[in-house]
């Protein structure tokens, strides 16, 4: 059974058709890429996944389970951690801090004013854990707002990781890092794929033909190749769309 299904996806804007007919299928343990040009949908179908976006038809699948519509905390829930295209951290928490909340929500009874972040020590645990998983250990008590770009990305991964996720969905998490920060991030992500699964949809193509074990080619909302990065690869209409040939 595939951990995640999106059976024919449709997400209209109006007159603009952004996904037709976009099936997916991600087996447990799988690293997945999606490729495709600007505009092609990438971001809408994870927004459909994730429960941000309503689809206009359609099915998804988590874990077996009918999540089709629900809203995106009750998604989350269910065990799905996403991050964004554009990098959304609490510029006034600290690292830990940030990690420290996605945590505790995910308690029975989350929230308790009375508590301060340090004394609930399981959930303190696993924070520092998760800070040094995504190799900001060092800089734990800085304000989010004061970290790298590349840093604020993997903050946003432990953020999405604090949930303890099934299924990490990962939209272009080193769109516009230094070159030297994006290979720490494709390094963390080989590492966490070892342990879940992801979706990544990522702008370099050679990252992903080279990363992942399957990949789906998006343009103009639908579906135009998926396969082993070697089929992907060899495909003449992705070759097309990217190298104009
Ligand atoms: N909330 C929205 N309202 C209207 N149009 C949207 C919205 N989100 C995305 N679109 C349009 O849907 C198409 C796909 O966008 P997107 O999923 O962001 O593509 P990608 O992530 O592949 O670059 C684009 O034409 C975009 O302008
Ligand atoms: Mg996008």
């Amino acid at each position: 059974m595939a951990i995640l299904e999106v059976r024919e996806i449709t997400k209209n804007f109006g007159g603009l058709t952004a996904l037709k007919d976009v099936c997916l299928s991600v087996q447990e343990g799988e690293l997945r890429g999606i490729i495709g040009p600007n505009g092609a949908g990438k971001t809408t179908l994870f927004n459909v996944i994730s429960g941000d976006l309503k689809p206009t038809g359609g099915k998804v699948y988590l874990q077996g389970e009918d999540i089709t519509g629900l809203p995106p905390h009750k998604i989350c829930k269910k065990g799905l951690g996403r991050t964004f295209q554009l990098t959304m951290v609490f510029p006034e928490l600290t690292v830990y801090e940030s990690i420290w909340v996605g945590i505790n929500s995910r308690k029975e009874k989350p929230w308790d004013p009375f508590r301060s972040f340090e004394k609930d020590s399981d959930v303190s645990e696993r924070a520092e854990e998760l800070c040094r998983i995504v190799g900001l250990y060092e800089k734990r008590d800085e304000l989010a707002s004061n970290l790298s770009y590349g840093d604020q990305k993997a903050l946003e991964i432990a953020m999405a990781l604090s949930t303890d996720p099934a299924v990490l969905l990962l939209d272009e998490p080193t769109q516009g890092v230094s070159p030297k920060e994006a290979e720490g991030l494709i390094e963390l992500i080989v590492e966490l794929s070892k342990r879940m699964t992801i979706v990544l949809i990522e702008h370099s193509v050679d990252v992903v033909l080279r990363l992942c074990h399957k990949v789906t080619v998006l343009n103009e909302g639908r579906v135009i190749a998926e396969g082993s990065p070697e089929e992907i690869s060899r495909n003449k209409e992705v070759q097309r769309i990217y190298l104009g040939t």
